[in-house]
């Protein structure tokens, strides 16, 4: 049986800046690198910031119609106020170069990374700050040509939780206060970005990328119930409800099956997956969850790319099973109604994932951090017969 994806689908990869630039050293997450905290450091990586052209040239090898990646802050805005804009013409000689190779550009404003000014004068921990982000949107977009698609922030949740929360993030705080501060003015953030933005011209597409994982209850009972009712109201839609009227479209990032379990007895949330088949990281392999989180999207009734989905693999054994099953999943949601236009793999390259450093390997390319040699894993080449089909065969 084939299975036929819309006309004018997109088809791509992501990455983003710190996790493939190189060189970047004016943001928090290098200062927390230099403090050890994480066991190698991000310079290393494969230096997409010289190299893009090569880089997009194998996307487009790859039959790639549309590519992610995101702006350096850190770059772009090297001291408060301060704006150099020979980083900027360097972004736009990126953009124009998707555009030659007739790729869409999907543009990421905050992915993760913060200057280490801002930072320093307390982040998004202060609501006031959130007038500085602007400063750098509205500057981006007055200086940035040939867009389409911009996405505001990259995964508020992961960003709050694993900096406020869990603290294996900058800036390695635990403190629920401050995590809901920081949520709500990325929220804030978010709707004024899209003012802005749309008020420069108001064909741009503005979203957010956001990650939604597929709660279930670990077994059926009230109080596990319960959790999955929560986990999904503040982590899936809390965010999405509150800048839904501020957005084109949503962008997707899926990873997660979480399987909650709790009791009155131990108040506390777990996940307690089956992991029968894992990835490299231990993430449960789970393609139906796509399929879930797509159906629970229908009610925002917007647009929805997905702007990540991917896993660490690095013999490449499971990738292929993977994106087909994953794409099964994501037509299956088409055929019930979600008004998916895109799907953008996680990731083109390998690159720095965060506090796991360079071990986990998400690219469609292999890249030999000692050579800088790629080389384009077999599960590209399938993933890019998809593309060249537009559809699959199951
Ligand atoms: C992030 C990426 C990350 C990927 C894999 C997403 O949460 O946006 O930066 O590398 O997941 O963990």
């Amino acid at each position: 049986m084939r299975l036929n994806f819309p006309e004018d689908f997109f088809w791509g990869s992501s990455t983003s800046s710190h996790q493939v630039e190189g060189d970047c050293y004016l943001n928090d997450w290098w200062d927390w690198e230099k403090q050890g905290k994480v066991k190698d450091l991000s310079n290393k990586t494969c230096q997409f910031w010289n190299n893009y052209k090569k880089d997009i040239d194998l996307a487009k090898k790859l039959g790639h119609n549309s590519f992610r990646f995101s702006l350096e802050w850190s770059k772009i805005e090297p001291k408060k106020g301060v704006f150099d804009h020979a980083i900027v013409e360097h972004y736009q000689k990126i953009v124009s170069y998707c555009r030659e190779n007739q790729m869409e550009v999907f543009l990421t404003l905050h992915h993760f990374t913060n200057p280490l000014w801002f930072s320093k004068i307390g982040g998004w921990e202060k609501r006031e700050n959130v007038n500085y982000f602007l400063e750098y949107v509205s500057y981006v977009v007055s200086n940035i040509h040939e867009l389409r698609y911009i996405i505001t922030i990259n995964e508020p949740c992961v960003y709050t939780s694993s900096g406020y929360i869990r603290g294996n993030w900058p800036p390695g705080k635990q403190n629920i206060f401050l995590a809901i501060t920081v949520y709500k003015n990325m929220i804030n953030a978010h709707n004024r970005a899209f003012e802005i933005i749309k008020s420069k011209d108001e064909n741009y597409q503005v979203g957010i990328a956001k990650n939604n994982s597929y709660f279930s209850p670990y077994k059926k009972n009230f109080i596990n119930n319960l959790a999955v009712s929560g986990a999904r109201y503040f982590w899936n839609n809390y965010f999405l409800n509150n800048i839904k009227d501020h957005s084109d479209f949503i962008g997707l990032n899926y990873y997660f099956h979480n399987r909650l379990r709790t009791s009155f007895k131990y108040p506390f949330v777990f996940t307690e997956n089956e992991n029968k088949v894992t990835t490299d990281l231990g993430w449960e392999y789970y393609p139906t969850g796509i399929y879930k989180v797509l159906l629970e999207l229908k009610k925002y009734n917007l647009p929805i790319i997905i702007t990540e989905n991917g896993l660490a693999d690095a013999k490449d054994k499971l990738r292929q099973k993977f994106i087909k099953e994953h794409l099964k999943n994501v037509h299956r949601a088409i055929r019930e109604g979600a008004d998916v236009r895109g799907y953008l793999h996680w990731s083109l390259l390998d690159n720095f994932e965060w506090a796991e450093g360079f071990a986990p390997r998400f690219g469609l390319i292999e890249v030999n951090y000692e050579t800088q040699k790629m080389v384009i894993r077999d599960s590209a080449l399938y993933y890019r017969k998809i593309i060249e089909d537009n559809g699959l065969e199951i």
